[in-house]
């Protein structure tokens, strides 16, 4: 079957509900569906059409659960940017952060992580992989599979290249966890269209 047959859901149901997906079951996804996954993440445009892309697929289950470690390093560094030094520093009502921080601990058990590098240096080449993430993602979302885009964090990088023989010349711009939902997809919430859309001039709103 040719690969866009599979996505057959409409793609309005594919975009309103493709809310984060961070708890996800240990079962496999069958290598068809990441195989067609990638193939819609590896259609989107870049700049120039230069495909500065690659997708390191970790399956794996004992890479997994290593890069899992690092992970959550890497997540708890972020934090610690931010002057969060551990759980007690996270609002028990910030739903969003309390779920990346359990996210941290269980990203090893997610059947899939896809590791999504750029492989050249530069803003760039970085922004020329989110179109092909965004893809991966919907793509998912048509064959019921979740995920989040994640990012590392410099304090873990040259680990996670070492232990992926990631050349030096490439980077690592996201970390994309993927698996069947424990939950359910859902309506996402975001800010109302006149809060964000301007007509002709900034403030202007959209009739
Ligand atoms: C650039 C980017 C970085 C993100 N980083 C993380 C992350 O490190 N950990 C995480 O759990 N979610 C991460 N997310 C997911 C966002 O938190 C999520 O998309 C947002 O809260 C909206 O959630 P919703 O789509 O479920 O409504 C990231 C999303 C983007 C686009």
């Amino acid at each position: 079957m040719n690969p866009s047959e599979r996505f057959s859901m409409s793609l309005g149901e594919a975009i309103f509900s493709l809310r984060a997906i961070r708890r996800v079951k240990p079962d496999p996804i069958p290598e068809g569906d990441l195989r067609d996954m990638l193939l819609a993440a590896t259609r989107a445009p870049s700049g120039g059409n230069g495909q500065p892309w690659h997708f390191l697929v970790i399956q794996d289950a004992e890479q997994r659960a290593k890069f899992g470690e690092l992970y959550r390093e890497a997540w708890w560094a972020k934090r610690a940017d931010q002057g969060i030094h551990g759980p007690d520093d996270i609002d028990a009502s910030n739903h969003t952060t309390q779920s990346a921080m359990r996210l941290a601990d269980e990203v090893g058990e997610a059947p899939a992580i896809v590791l999504v590098c750029s492989t050249e240096q530069g803003a760039g080449a970085m922004g020329s992989v989110i179109p092909a993430v965004q893809n991966l993602l919907l793509a998912g979302r048509a064959l019921g599979i979740g995920g989040t885009i994640t990012t590392l964090h410099a304090v873990v990088d040259e680990r996670v290249k070492t232990m992926f023989e990631i050349p030096s010349g490439a980077q690592i711009v996201y970390c994309v966890p993927l698996g069947y939902p424990k939950g359910s997809f859902g309506e996402v919430t975001r800010k109302p269209l006149d809060e964000v859309v301007s007509t002709e001039t900034w403030g202007t709103p959209l009739e």
